[in-house]
C-alpha cells in the first residue's frame, strides 16, 4: 500500500533579543537605509548566552509535538538540519532526542546549509514511505550569530538565530510531501563557507587570528546563483508533483533577501501577495527560515488545510532545492499529549541514565 508523509505538527522558537539595523550601525559602518534597500531586513533575533542550537530546536520540537498530539516515545527518526551544530559531535539531533525523551528515535544531523530543511524533509518522507519510520521529527535550527564576524559588514547584517520543526506522520491518505528536488554544485563551495574548524584547517591560534572560523561570503556571487536557481527548482518540483503553478496557493521561500525572493516570484510569474515573507523581522535564519515562515503563515491564516505550497531554498555548498506539499494538518486524536510535562520526565530520565553510567563505570573499573 502506498504510504504518504503528512505534516501534522509544527513549531518555532526564536530568541527574545532583537537586534535592529540601528543597533548594527553602532558596531560597523552601515545604516538602516542601506540594509533595508539591499536586503529588506529591519531586525533579527540574537541568541543569549543560555540559548543554543539544541535548546532552540528543543523548544520548537515541543511545540510541534503538542500540535501533532504525538508523545515523544512514538518518534522513530529525528533529523536536525543545521550549519551551527552544538558540537562537531555528538549530533545536535541526539541532544534534542535526550531533552524531549524520544527514547525510540534514531537521530542525526544534516548539513546542507539553508537548503537543509528541504533535504531533511525529503529524507524523512522517504523513510516514512519506505516503512522504515512511522513518525519523524524534522528540525531546522541555527545560532549563526556565533559564527559571524561582527566587524564584517558584508555578513553581520544578514543573519539571525531561530529554529523551526515539523512532525511528519505516515498515512494511507494521499497528501503531505508530494515532490522534492535536491541539487548541489560543489564548485561554488568557496562562495559561502566557514573555512576553519574542520579537518582541513583544524582550529589553531593562527586560524583564529585570521578569522577563518567566521562565515566568509561572496555576496554578489551568492545573489546571482540564488536568483538563477529559485524559480527553476520550484518549477521542477511542481512538475514532479504533476501540478501546475496555478494549483499553488502559497510559496514559502528561504528568507535570505527580499530582492532574491522578488526575483524568484517574477521568474515564476507568481504574485508576491501569495509569497510568504518575514525576512524583515528575522533576517536570514538559514535552514530555520522555511519552517519559521511556515509557522507564521499558518498562524496568520495564509496557509490552511487543503493548500498546496512550494518550499524553496538555496545555500552554501552550493545547494538548492524545492518541495511541493499538500498541507493537511494534525491527525484527529483523543488523548491529549503534553510534551512540556514529558520534558521534565525526560530530564529526570537523562539524569538517571548518566548516574547509572557513572555507577557502572565504578563497578567495572579494572575489568574493562
Ligand atoms: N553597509 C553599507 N555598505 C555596504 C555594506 C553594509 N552593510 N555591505 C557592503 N557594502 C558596500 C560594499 O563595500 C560595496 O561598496 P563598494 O562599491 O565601494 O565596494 C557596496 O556596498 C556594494 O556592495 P555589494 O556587495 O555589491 O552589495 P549588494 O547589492 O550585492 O548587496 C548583499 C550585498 C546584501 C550581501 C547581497 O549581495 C546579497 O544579499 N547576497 C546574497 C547573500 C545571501 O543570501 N547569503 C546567504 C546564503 S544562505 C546560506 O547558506 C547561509
Amino acid at each position: 500500500m502506498t504510504r504518504y508523509a503528512h505534516i501534522t505538527g509544527w513549531g518555532m522558537a526564536i530568541p527574545d533579543k532583537i537586534m535592529t539595523n540601528d543597533d548594527i550601525s553602532k558596531i560597523v559602518d552601515t545604516n538602516d537605509e542601506w540594509i533595508v534597500s539591499r536586503t529588506g531586513i529591519h531586525e533579527r533575533r540574537i541568541a543569549n548566552a543560555e540559548e543554543t542550537t539544541a535548546s532552540l530546536a528543543t523548544d520548537a520540537s515541543i511545540q510541534a509535538l503538542q500540535m501533532a498530539n504525538l508523545p515523544p516515545e512514538k518518534i522513530d527518526l529525528i533529523i536536525v538540519s543545521t550549519s551551527s551544530p552544538e558540537h562537531i559531535f555528538p549530533a545536535t539531533a541526539c541532544l534534542v532526542q535526550d531533552s524531549i525523551g524520544a527514547v525510540n528515535a534514531g537521530a542525526f544531523d544534516l548539513s546542507a546549509a539553508c537548503s537543509g530543511f528541504i533535504y531533511a524533509l525529503n529524507v524523512a518522507t522517504q523513510a516514512i514511505r519506505s516503512y522504515s519510520a512511522r513518525n519523524a521529527l524534522v528540525i531546522g535550527s541555527e545560532t549563526l550569530s556565533r559564527m559571524i564576524n561582527w566587524e564584517d559588514r558584508n555578513t553581520c547584517i544578514l543573519f539571525g538565530d531561530g529554529a523551526g520543526a515539523f512532525v511528519l506522520q505516515a498515512s494511507e491518505e494521499p497528501g503531505g510531501l508530494l515532490s522534492a528536488v535536491m541539487r548541489s554544485d560543489g564548485s561554488g563551495g568557496n562562495a559561502l563557507s566557514v573555512p576553519a574548524g574542520g579537518s582541513k584547517y583544524p582550529t589553531t591560534a593562527e586560524t583564529v587570528a585570521k578569522g577563518m572560523h567566521y562565515i566568509q561570503m561572496n555576496g554578489r556571487e551568492v545573489f546571482r546563483f540564488a536568483t538563477r536557481v529559485m524559480a527553476h527548482s520550484s518549477q521542477e518540483a511542481v512538475e514532479q508533483a504533476q501540478l501546475k503553478m496555478s494549483d499553488i496557493n502559497l510559496i514559502i521561500p528561504h528568507q535570505a533577501n527580499q530582492r532574491i525572493i522578488e526575483a524568484a516570484a517574477r521568474g515564476l510569474n507568481f504574485p508576491m501577495e501569495r509569497v510568504m515573507v518575514n525576512v524583515d523581522r528575522y533576517g536570514n535564519t538559514s535552514t530555520a527560515s522555511i519552517p519559521i515562515a511556515t509557522c507564521e503563515a499558518v498562524k496568520s491564516g495564509r496557509l490552511v488545510s487543503g493548500d498546496k505550497i512550494i518550499l524553496v531554498g538555496f545555500g552554501a555548498g552550493l545547494t538548492w532545492g524545492a518541495a511541493v506539499i499538500h498541507w493537511t494538518g494534525p491527525f484527529p486524536g483523543k488523548r491529549r499529549v503534553r510534551p512540556k510535562s514529558l520534558r521534565i520526565w525526560a530530564r529526570f530520565r537523562s539524569f538517571l541514565r548518566r548516574f547509572i553510567r557513572r555507577v557502572e563505570g565504578k563497578i567495572w573499573k579494572g575489568y574493562f
